[in-house]
């Protein structure tokens, strides 16, 4: 496991699938196969998509390295709220056997929300504040817009509302102010000189002080950051879109769980499977989301704010 990204509820989330032998599985977010491989070994298949070709050459060493059979996966480059036509193509390449096999609904799928180890902490990606690197934060690296792009480009009223909206960013006004400022000098494009202008502004303003010691708490750039990372990648539209091809393409019976890490996406989650279920869809598995027990927290401090939620299809 040394070097992969520790992969959030594994159990719970593989458990809530309900593996059926030699059934296919939709891995939506397949980051380094963590699930996929959990879902493979209680004797499901897998086409897993990542919109990151580094995450798709990644699993794919992992599988050979395991010696996973390669009737047992299938890999595609590209983005979920494009599923369908993915998946199109993907028939349109496959032996005859395989189309048969795989145009029968899935039996389930997972997504398995936000960034991987592996892109957090390659400062080059630009997703973390703590290392140098481009003010970036495209998993899709062919897309043409990267952080720096807005955050050099847009109106301060137009961060202010990206702050406080994506990033749900008490000080936001102030923020935004401080970066018109600083770009009048030069154009911010560099991570850590993003963050510290955030720091400067929202600093103890947004952590809790108890006893008189500053609590550990968040960094204070981390909100503004998920807000851009949402942005660039457009991450709240690409859920719908992608939860409503899923379901399209899943069985009855078959169920589709989805692990989160921050409220506007486990809103839109928490509300779609509400409104599916009312429609006569399906039901919702989990009236209360599941989340990661005192033991994982300990083991992996980033999946403290996950929360799984599963749907099931009638
Ligand atoms: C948290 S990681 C997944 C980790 C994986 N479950 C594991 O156990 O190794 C999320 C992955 O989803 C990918 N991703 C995020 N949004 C995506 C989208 N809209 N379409 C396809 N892949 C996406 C990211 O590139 C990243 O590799």
């Amino acid at each position: 496991m040394e070097g992969y990204h520790r992969s959030v509820l594994l159990k719970e989330t593989v458990d809530a699938l309900v593996i059926k032998e030699g059934r296919w599985y939709l891995d939506l977010t397949l980051g380094d196969a963590g699930h996929s491989i959990e879902i493979i070994s209680r004797g499901g298949k897998v086409v897993g998509i990542d919109v990151d070709p580094q995450a798709l050459s990644r699993a794919q060493k992992r599988f050979k390295d395991l010696e996973v059979a390669e009737d047992k996966y299938k890999l595609i480059l590209g983005n979920f709220r494009d599923l369908k036509n993915l998946i199109q193509s993907a028939f349109a390449k496959a032996s005859a056997d395989k189309q048969t096999e795989l145009r029968q609904k899935f039996a389930g799928a997972i997504f398995d929300l936000g960034v991987s180890s592996l892109q957090l902490e390659s400062p080059e990606r630009g997703f973390s504040f703590g290392k140098s690197g481009p003010l970036d934060m495209r998993m899709d690296p062919s897309l043409n817009v990267e952080a720096s792009d807005l955050v050099n480009s847009l109106t301060r009223k137009e961060l202010y509302e990206l702050f406080a909206k994506m990033g749900e960013e008490k000080y936001s006004w102030a923020v935004a102010g401080a970066l018109v400022l600083a770009r009048e000098v030069s154009p911010i494009t560099n991570t850590l000189e993003f963050a510290e202008i955030v720091e400067r502004v929202v600093g103890g303003r947004g952590r809790k002080i108890f006893a008189g010691k500053v609590s550990a708490g968040k960094h204070p750039a981390t909100r503004v950051f998920q807000a851009l990372r949402i942005a660039v990648n457009d991450e709240l539209n690409a859920l719908k879109e992608g939860l409503s091809s899923a379901l399209d393409l899943i069985e009855k019976d078959g169920r589709i769980a989805v692990i989160s890490f921050h409220s506007l996406e486990d809103r839109i989650v928490k509300n779609t499977f509400k409104a599916w279920e009312t429609a006569g869809t399906g039901q919702v598995l989990t009236k209360k989301p599941v989340v990661p027990n005192d033991a994982e927290v300990a083991e992996n401090s980033k999946s403290r704010s996950a929360k799984m939620r599963v749907f099931k299809r009638l």
